[in-house]
């Protein structure tokens, strides 16, 4: 692919700040990782209900869905991915540059892909959520039937069977989503946004 030349970058005559003021409330990524199962877009969504709710300007960017539209050109190879990932990053701080508080639900296996969004963001507005639970509890909810699919061999390079999943090392916020209800995970994400004055 070419690469474009001749574009220059366009200040923005309203500001994230000034969103930011006007909304009465920060903008940050609550960027959810974790195996497929794991109740990302579960709790993402739970979480962006009641944020709704109080009036925060919010919004889900979820895996399932993207990849019906900004990112159906991509599979499931390592490289398409991180490709995944990064376009989801872009995106994402361009909500966050509106004002909005964004929760991605990707599953976003490899460190250095979430560890690339990140690095785009100012200190504070990336928060990665590692909504943890055991892949055999996954595998048993197994919501899509897509783990007993994976074992049989009908899809290939499935996260946590045959391709990998890497924990993150130090997130910001850890959810055991096998011990905690949904309402408890969208509490505790709730009271660091409060600690840290995002809302
Ligand atoms: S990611 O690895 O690139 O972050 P993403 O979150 O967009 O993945 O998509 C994962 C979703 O795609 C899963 O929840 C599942 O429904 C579906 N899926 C289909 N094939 C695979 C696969 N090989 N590995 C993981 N998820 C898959």
């Amino acid at each position: 692919m070419k690469q474009a030349t001749n574009i220059t970058w366009h200040e923005a005559a309203v500001t994230k700040n000034d969103r930011r003021s006007q909304n009465g409330h920060g903008s940050c990524v609550l960027w959810f990782t974790g195996l497929s199962g794991s109740g990302k877009s579960t709790i993402a969504n739970a979480l962006s209900q009641n944020l709704y709710r109080e009036r925060i300007s919010e919004y889900v960017l979820d895996g399932d869905n993207i990849r019906h539209g900004l990112n159906r050109n991509l599979g499931f190879s390592d490289e398409d991915r991180s490709e995944n990932i990064r376009r989801i990053g872009e995106v994402a701080k361009l909500f966050v540059d509106s004002g909005t508080i964004v929760a991605t639900a990707f599953i976003s296996p490899f460190r250095k892909d979430r560890d690339a969004v990140r690095s785009m963001f100012e200190d504070g507005e990336f928060i990665e959520v590692h909504v943890h639970c055991p892949l055999a509890e996954c595998e048993r909810r197994d919501p899509k039937q897509l783990y007993a699919k994976a074992r049989s061999g009908e899809i290939k390079d499935f996260t946590g069977i045959d391709s990998p999943y890497e924990e993150p090392d130090a997130p910001e916020i850890t959810i055991r989503s096998d011990q905690l209800s949904v309402e408890e995970a969208v509490k505790e994400i709730k009271q660091y946004l409060i600690d840290r004055r995002i809302i």
